[in-house]
């Protein structure tokens, strides 16, 4: 047992080397002249010979290179510390992480060089937006329960009457006024479920999420004459822990939309795949896209460009993937097509 801290010799080699945060020395143009065994694991390495004198902006997306740059060049000519910054890194297997990097000069000899410490923050920052998505849907959800309460009350007393005078003053109008009021009560009741996906009592399946996307593509044969579906499954057979007819529901309503923004003829390219404890579901279409101001609109009740549309599909999608602890994310560019990226945790 090790009475004091001076009583034996720390090996300050063994400290860094094994240390849990990834520890790089650079020089000049980003040049990697040390890291430390972390740094390989963050990165996916498997051997310091695929790194060491390296540039590290090779695992930086080209993004950010020219604020990278500027910083290390205060840091090696002004010896200037960096407290801390977030940034982006790009892992072997092309997997994009959050990092957080702080940054210090270090004199070795006459020269100076950057000791850089990066943190995976990948995680911290999904579950913080996440939280942020969630609490922004249940305040929706609490707003459209609480209407829904209200509107359908006196709705439903309106169809009582409604079959008494279609029953003592029949007239065509009286059932047109009838299917709309059924409209009507069936929007508020996709709403509430939709804003509240809890309230659906279905019972936690162990789900092959690639199954269900064949089994959903089937239901569009129909459209098969003017889109052309392409499924690209990988990694068939891993399973994840879910609700079966919500999920069978939000990938319906992603593949539904990719079809309705294809005016005459396009491809809606569907992926499946395991990375990392997460399956990727990506569906990618050549339609309409979205324009920028709008993209952030996606996933709020009743947002809908379509004249007959609901807008509560993308609701549904987003609440069921958040309910099941998943991520969602959606890329596009007017004219060109959209690309929904959806996560679900693996057991
Ligand atoms: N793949 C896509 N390409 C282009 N725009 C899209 C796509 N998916 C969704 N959108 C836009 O998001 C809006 C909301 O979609 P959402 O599925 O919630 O409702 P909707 O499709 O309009 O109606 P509903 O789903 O009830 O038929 C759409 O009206 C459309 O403007
Ligand atoms: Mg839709």
């Amino acid at each position: 047992m090790i009475e004091t801290i001076e009583s034996f010799h720390i090996d300050f080699h063994q400290l860094i080397e094994n240390s849990l945060n990834s520890i790089f020395i650079l020089g000049e143009e980003g040049k990697i002249y040390y890291c430390n065994k972390a740094s390989l694991k963050l990165l996916k390495l498997t051997s310091f010979e695929e790194i060491l004198h390296n540039s590290l902006y090779n695992f930086i997306p080209t993004y950010i290179h020219v604020v990278c740059k500027e910083r290390l060049n205060n840091v090696l000519h002004k010896q200037q510390a960096i407290d801390y910054i977030e940034a982006q890194m790009i892992r072997k297997d092309g997997e994009i992480i959050d990092v957080e990097v702080k940054t210090t000069p270090l004199k070795m000899g006459e020269e100076y060089y950057a000791q850089v410490v990066i943190q995976d923050i990948t995680n911290r920052k999904l579950a913080m937006r996440l939280l942020h998505e969630k609490e922004r849907l249940a305040s929706l959800g609490q707003m459209a329960a609480s209407i829904v309460h209200e509107v359908k009350n006196p709705l439903t007393t309106v169809k009582g009457f409604l079959q008494l005078l279609k029953r003592d003053h029949p007239h065509e109008y009286l059932n047109t006024v009838d299917s709309e009021l059924d409209k009507a009560l069936s929007i508020l009741h996709s709403l509430l479920f939709v804003s509240k996906p809890d309230l659906l009592e279905e019972p936690l399946l162990e789900i092959d999420v690639s199954k269900k996307i064949e089994s959903t593509v089937l239901l569009f044969q129909d459209k098969q004459d003017y889109v052309n579906l392409i499924l690209d499954i990988k990694d068939a057979g891993r399973k994840i822990e879910g609700k079966r007819n919500s999920l069978l529901k939000a990938f319906f309503n992603l593949i539904k939309n990719a079809i309705e923004a294809i005016s005459e003829k396009g491809t809606i390219t569907i992926e499946h795949y395991y990375q990392n404890g997460w399956i990727h579901v990506k569906v990618t279409d050549t339609g309409i896209g979205v324009a920028e101001e709008q993209l952030r609109m996606l996933g709020t009740p009743f947002f809908s460009t379509k004249e007959k549309g609901t807008g509560l599909g993308l609701t549904q999608v987003y609440a069921t993937i958040y309910d099941h602890g998943g991520d969602i994310c959606v890329q596009s560019e007017l004219g060109k097509g959209t690309t929904f990226h959806v996560k679900l945790p693996t057991k």
